[in-house]
């Protein structure tokens, strides 16, 4: 008996010896102290053995257990320790690694401008409001001193949904809604996408965007026109832009301009940026018609008010040197990711 219990020790000694990896180990406990292991075996057959003598066999079972569950013990213990240090190793970070760069998204230029612009007019104590692009062609033309069959309907060809109703041409309809509310005085700026039928090339899209501001109160002259266009452009482009209004036409203004601004680039000593002359023209603008107040309900008697248009691209392409409008439009990550 004796000798079968230093067999089993020795033979399980060599198996947990050259067992690879835990689940080996488990087969070598699972084969001598399972169930129907080796070592249970032998404690069944303890009945064969003389009584006098079984006190002894058990102890000597109980021992060679007992140092069998030790090795096994101390070897899942090496092994396990083992596979813990190769999973760190495995898993090993090395901080000196320049990080992965976070690709988020940013602002457009036209929002850049645009969000620029509504800075300057909120400074100044003006509302942003907005209008809507499917428009009636009572606010779009009408309204705006634009009746059927006025030639200025023809430059602003746009797309008709029926006979009365057009993607609005300009944002100048946000002028005669927000006058016909009738909540005076007004100060406002409309920002909005505008459409026309043009074809497309470096300074023409089918849609693009405008900015319209409005000032209506009692008193309200040239003068202030002047004054707040040249604030604007000096704080768009810089404290030394100079401002020079020339004479024009716009249905819905008396008189009516449209404003330059000295060439940011050169300073007005004339570049291929402001094509030689020293000058950009940057907007129209002018005092609202008086027949324009009055279709919108208010009394040109009384109150006055100056208006201008401002094509946010425009801005956009002057502000940061673009020289084809399509660029703004074509979603090219190369050229957007510059701003
Ligand atoms: N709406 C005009 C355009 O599209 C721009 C404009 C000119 C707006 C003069 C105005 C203005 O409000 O007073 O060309």
């Amino acid at each position: 008996m004796k000798e079968k219990l230093q067999k089993i020790r020795e033979h399980a000694m060599v198996q947990i010896q050259s067992a690879e990896n835990l689940n080996m180990l488990n087969d070598v406990r699972v084969a001598v102290l399972g169930k129907k292991g080796e070592l249970t075996s032998v404690l069944k057959g303890m009945k064969d053995v003389a009584p006098e003598d079984r006190p002894k066999v058990g102890q000597l079972v109980n021992e060679t257990r007992e140092e069998i569950e030790h090795v096994l013990e101390q070897a899942k213990k090496k092994m396990e320790a083992l596979v813990r240090e190769e999973k760190l190793k495995a898993e090993v970070i090395d901080v000196t690694l320049p990080a992965k760069k976070n690709q988020s998204g940013h602002r457009h230029p036209n929002t850049i401008a645009l969000e620029e612009v509504e800075r300057i007019f909120i400074g100044m104590g003006y509302e942003v409001v907005e209008g809507p692009e499917i428009e009636y062609d009572l606010y779009n033309f009408e309204k705006l001193n634009i009746p059927e069959g006025h030639p200025a309907k023809d430059e602003q060809d746009t797309f008709y949904i029926n006979k009365e109703i057009v993607l609005r041409t300009q944002t100048s309809p946000c002028q005669a809604r927000v006058m016909e509310q009738g909540k005076l005085p007004i100060r406002m700026i409309a920002p909005g996408r505008v459409f026309r039928s043009d074809e497309v090339d470096a300074t023409h899209s089918p849609s693009f965007h405008q900015i319209e501001g409005l000032v209506v109160d009692k008193n309200i002259t040239f003068a202030d026109l002047k004054g707040t266009l040249e604030e604007f452009a000096k704080e768009l482009f810089g404290p030394e832009t100079k401002t020079k209004f020339r004479p024009h036409h716009f249905p819905f203004t008396e008189p009516s301009a449209e404003v330059d601004v000295s060439c940011f680039k050169c300073g007005g000593k004339g570049c291929r940026f402001c094509k030689g002359s020293g000058w950009i023209e940057i907007l129209g603008c002018g005092m609202v018609h008086p027949h324009v107040l009055e279709m919108c309900g208010i009394d040109p008697e009384q109150y006055t008010g100056f208006a201008f248009g401002v094509g946010l691209e425009r801005i956009a392409l002057l502000k940061y040197e673009i020289d084809d409008m399509r660029l703004l439009y074509e979603n090219d990550i190369r050229f957007l990711g510059q701003f």
